[in-house]
């Protein structure tokens, strides 16, 4: 199979939403630290209709509706999810219904985890399945599901929910460029869920930015060094046209991007101009550590702002948006950019950086073709919706948004409840929770 990637892509996140600003307030945060210092506008949370299985279910039959593809033809469903509901059962059994009501059930594929890397880690099986010897003429499909919620505190703002459905195939619009992979995978405790009575993880905030930024840089590394080998030529910013980002909050965004230009620096990149060359020779002889530290270092990066403006910013809608929507995230960066950009990216080249905290990391390159309809970009974007997403969304005051925590935090891990089954906030073909019987099973209805 040639040109294996992304034929067609769904996204969906809770219509339920909570301002930044008015958090800041509500917290008792300075003002602007949420909106400027973390660089976020709005938050999506699932109130206790919804959860990752209920938003999966909906990307899924959305997705399979308005590409109509029949449900016999997928051949794998591969869920990444780091939101733990069940410790053995995947999340992807839950979806099988879909198929099953069709008679497939000859499906491979289950549940990746590992903090928001699980999503890469299923579409990376996909895509090399579809370009194996055991690939067996059908689709691949890929669902990113999380629902990101933090104790009080000064994570809470990162929080978001979201679910991605992509379908995955040959001749895509969106095809990997597989030679052209750097991955970076150590043991480190910056974000981790050990305690299985709880949804929220254990977070080391400043640890988990450090290595989130050497992970990026050591990917990086590898990424360019694969594409010279390749290629023969030196990588360097200028060789793609977009870089997307696991975007936990937008400052985090910019300073990685800051960090690619600091590495083509040091490499005396063509990329680097006379003027960023000026703003950061001070640097050039700082340790790595020295150079993560640096607030200074920080600072002379606003060399790249030209250039994060024109590669990165129109990668940033949903997240800042939505919120962090963990192995959703990166997906959603992306469709950020096909929803703004999608008439204008043909032929271009889109390098994505993909962190899960513990941790795991990789930076791939995708390359963007016209398509044909159904599977092309125009289309995607049509069926993506984002802007109708969200603009039909329902604002919470923060008083509502932490008691809707407060009751999910009872929820969780609880059995022999129901729901509220009001699903009036919810758009027509959403799926809901309704149920949870004496013995744990979930049950769940589609407006
Ligand atoms: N106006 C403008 N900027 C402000 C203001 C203000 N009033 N107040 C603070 N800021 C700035 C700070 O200077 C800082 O910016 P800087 O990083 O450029 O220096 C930023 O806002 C955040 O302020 P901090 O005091 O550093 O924030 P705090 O430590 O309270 O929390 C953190 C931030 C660590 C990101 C926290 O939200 C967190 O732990 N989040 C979860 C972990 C996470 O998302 N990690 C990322 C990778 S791992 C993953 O994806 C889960």
């Amino acid at each position: 199979a040639k040109n294996v990637g992304i034929l067609g892509m769904e996204i969906y996140f809770p219509p339920t939403f909570v301002q930044q600003e008015a958090l800041e307030t509500y917290d008792g945060a300075s003002k602007g630290k949420y909106t400027i210092g973390l660089g976020q506008d709005c938050m999506a949370f699932c109130t206790e209709v919804e959860d990752v299985i209920s938003m999966s279910l909906t990307a899924v039959t959305s997705l399979l509706e308005k590409y109509k593809i029949d449900p016999k033809q997928i051949g794998r469903l591969e869920v990444g999810s780091e939101t733990v509901i069940d410790k053995s059962k995947s999340i992807k059994t839950f979806l099988m219904p879909i198929f099953e009501k069709c008679g497939n059930t000859d499906i491979e594929g289950v549940d990746s985890t590992n903090a928001c890397y699980g999503g890469t880690a299923a579409l990376l099986n996909c895509v090399n399945w579809v370009e194996s010897s055991s690939w067996d003429g059908r689709y691949g499909l890929v669902v990113c599901t999380d629902s990101a919620v933090y104790a009080e505190g000064p994570a809470r703002p990162t929080g978001g929910a979201a679910a991605i459905a992509m379908l995955i195939g040959p001749d895509a619009p969106i095809s990997f460029e597989s030679k052209f992979r750097g991955s970076h995978m150590s043991h480190s405790y910056d974000f981790y869920k050990p305690n299985l009575t709880s949804e929220y993880p254990v977070v080391d905030g400043k640890l988990s930015q450090t290595c989130y930024l050497m992970a990026l840089d050591s990917c990086y590394k590898s990424f360019c060094h694969k594409y010279e080998r390749l290629e023969g030529k030196q990588f360097s910013l200028s060789d793609a046209d977009y870089f997307i980002f696991h975007s936990p909050y937008n400052k985090l965004v910019q300073k990685s991007f800051a960090r690619l230009l600091f590495n083509d620096f040091l490499r005396n990149a063509s990329s680097v101009d006379g003027i960023a060359t000026e703003k950061l020779a001070p640097f050039s002889t700082l340790t790595g550590d020295e150079s993560f530290q640096s607030k200074e270092l920080e600072a002379s990066q606003q060399a790249s702002k030209p250039l994060y403006d024109a590669k990165v910013q129109p990668t940033t809608l949903i997240p800042k948006q939505v919120g962090n929507t963990y192995t959703a995230s990166l997906y959603a960066a992306f469709a950020s950019l096909i929803h703004n950009k999608h008439s204008e990216l043909a032929d271009k080249r889109v390098v994505l950086f993909s962190y899960g905290s513990g941790l795991t990391a990789t930076m791939f390159s995708l390359r963007l073709h016209e398509g044909r309809h159904p599977f092309s970009l125009s289309n995607i974007s049509t069926v993506m919706n984002v802007a109708g997403k969200l603009n039909s969304r329902h604002e919470f005051t923060p008083e509502k948004f932490v008691e809707t925590l407060k009751l999910m935090e009872n929820r969780y891990g609880a059995k022999d409840f129901v729901t509220s089954k009001d699903c009036s906030l919810l758009s027509p073909g959403t799926y809901y929770l309704t149920e949870v019987d004496s013995m744990y099973r979930r049950f769940y209805a589609k407006k």
